[in-house]
């Protein structure tokens, strides 16, 4: 086995890394205290080709794999999570569905827009009493004619501010739980669909995170995606991709904040000396940089299954949880590197710091990942 990165792919890291070092680190720090979503990264990332990194060029696409997809998140991670996480929903939890299991005629109609980056989307499941129970959801959509009418309300949905398209998951049977969820495309131009209000947030504070709310919204039923009753699995296949995506910012978040710590040992001095020559610091940066490339790797693994494997639910819940993990603790010690000054505004450690915590909870807590895990290795 190559652990090995192509030449296209190597070339893409370093685009991508100048882009996010040239374009998006300047706006990093303003755009996390003002919380004001970053449309322009959007538009300048998608000329770019990163909106839909792994569409087919048919569909609007950039055509390329899953581990390019990885590279792209992770480099615009490592100077703005919030840029990341902007990212990784519009493709891996919208573009790609949509690939999975839209028609011919949604995907020219939604896909098409959301990979080139003429529009953005957003990913619609969680609710105020349906977070970990994803089947606990209580939107309900009644069918009506060639329409479905949809009723309800959705909490914390990233990009939600601003985007066009939103994948919507709803219920035509509560009772059914799981088996009565559909998934719906819908514009967010529609009819009875309402944006909440910015919600400040410990971290990524500029993702557009707010609540959406449907009242008597018609929906044709040709906005279906997949069957009636595919709407859960269609929701847990797209968030396995999802946790790759995850898991890439989260190795992202850690690289970025022990760059900064590495460059702050080197050059701070205390009892006459840099920082970088006690001992305790360098194995605080020999366990960061070992443990960063530990979950490079199993991001990597598990974005190589999702190119090559059916299902890659265990590959994608372990790198979530471990990466996610790891960023506390990387992110933690880059800020101790600092003292007192990695307290204060005056660095961005403290960022990064705040940044890592949402990816143990977003796409799953690291609860939901062990239960993930436990099942698939329980059936193996
Ligand atoms: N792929 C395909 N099908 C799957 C699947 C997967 N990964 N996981 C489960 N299923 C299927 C099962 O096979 C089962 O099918 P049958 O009815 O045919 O038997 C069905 O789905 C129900 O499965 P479970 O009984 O395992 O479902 P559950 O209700 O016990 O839930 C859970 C399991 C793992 C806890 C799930 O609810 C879950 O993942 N919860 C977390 C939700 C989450 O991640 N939310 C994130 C919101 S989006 C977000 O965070 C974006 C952002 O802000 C950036």
């Amino acid at each position: 086995m190559r652990v090995q990165l192509s030449e296209e792919q190597q070339l893409l890291r370093e685009t991508v890394r100048r882009f996010a070092d040239e374009v998006v680190a300047p706006k990093a720090r303003e755009i996390d205290e003002t919380g004001e979503f970053p449309r322009d990264f959007f538009e300048r990332a998608a000329e770019l080709g990163l909106a839909g990194v792994a569409v087919p060029e048919e569909l609007g696409g950039s055509g390329m794999d899953t581990v390019s997809y990885c590279l792209v998140i992770e480099e615009i991670s490592r100077v703005c999570a919030t840029s990341g996480v902007i990212l990784s929903v519009n493709n891996s939890l919208v573009c790609d569905p949509i690939l999975q299991f839209g028609s011919d005629e949604q995907k020219e109609r939604f896909l098409r827009p959301l990979a080139s980056g003429e529009k953005l989307g957003c990913f619609a499941l969680t609710e105020p009493g349906a977070g970990s129970d994803a089947a606990a959801l209580r939107t309900t959509a009644r069918r009506d004619g060639s329409d479905y009418v949809l009723n309800g309300s959705k909490v914390f949905i990233t990009n939600g501010t601003h985007a066009e398209i939103a994948l919507v998951f709803a219920s035509v049977d509560l009772e059914a739980r799981h088996k009565g969820i559909a998934a719906f495309l819908v514009e967010a131009s529609s009819d009875g669909y309402k944006t909440g209000g910015h919600e400040y947030k410990l971290g990524v504070n500029a993702s557009g995170t707010t609540e959406l709310f449907f009242e008597e919204m018609r929906v044709p039923a040709s906005q279906l995606l997949g069957e009636e009753s595919d709407g859960f699995k269609i929701a847990m296949a797209t968030l396995d991709g999802g946790r790759i995506g995850i898991s890439a910012q989260a190795v992202g978040i850690a690289q970025g904040a022990f760059e900064e710590g590495m460059s702050y040992a080197q050059e701070r001095e205390q009892f006459g000396q840099a920082l970088s020559s006690f001992q305790a610091i360098q194995f605080y940066l020999a366990d960061m940089s070992t443990e960063i490339d530990a979950g490079r790797l199993l991001t990597w693994k598990a974005a190589w299954a999702k190119e090559n494997q059916k299902r890659y639910t265990l590959e994608a819940a372990q790198a979530k949880l471990f990466t996610s993990e790891m960023a506390q603790r990387v992110t933690s010690k880059a800020l101790q590197i600092h003292g007192g000054y990695g307290y204060t505004k005056e660095y961005n450690v403290e960022r990064y710091f705040r940044d890592a915590r949402i990816t143990e909870i977003y796409e799953g807590t690291s609860e939901v990942q062990k239960m993930v895990i436990a099942s698939a290795v329980l059936e193996r």
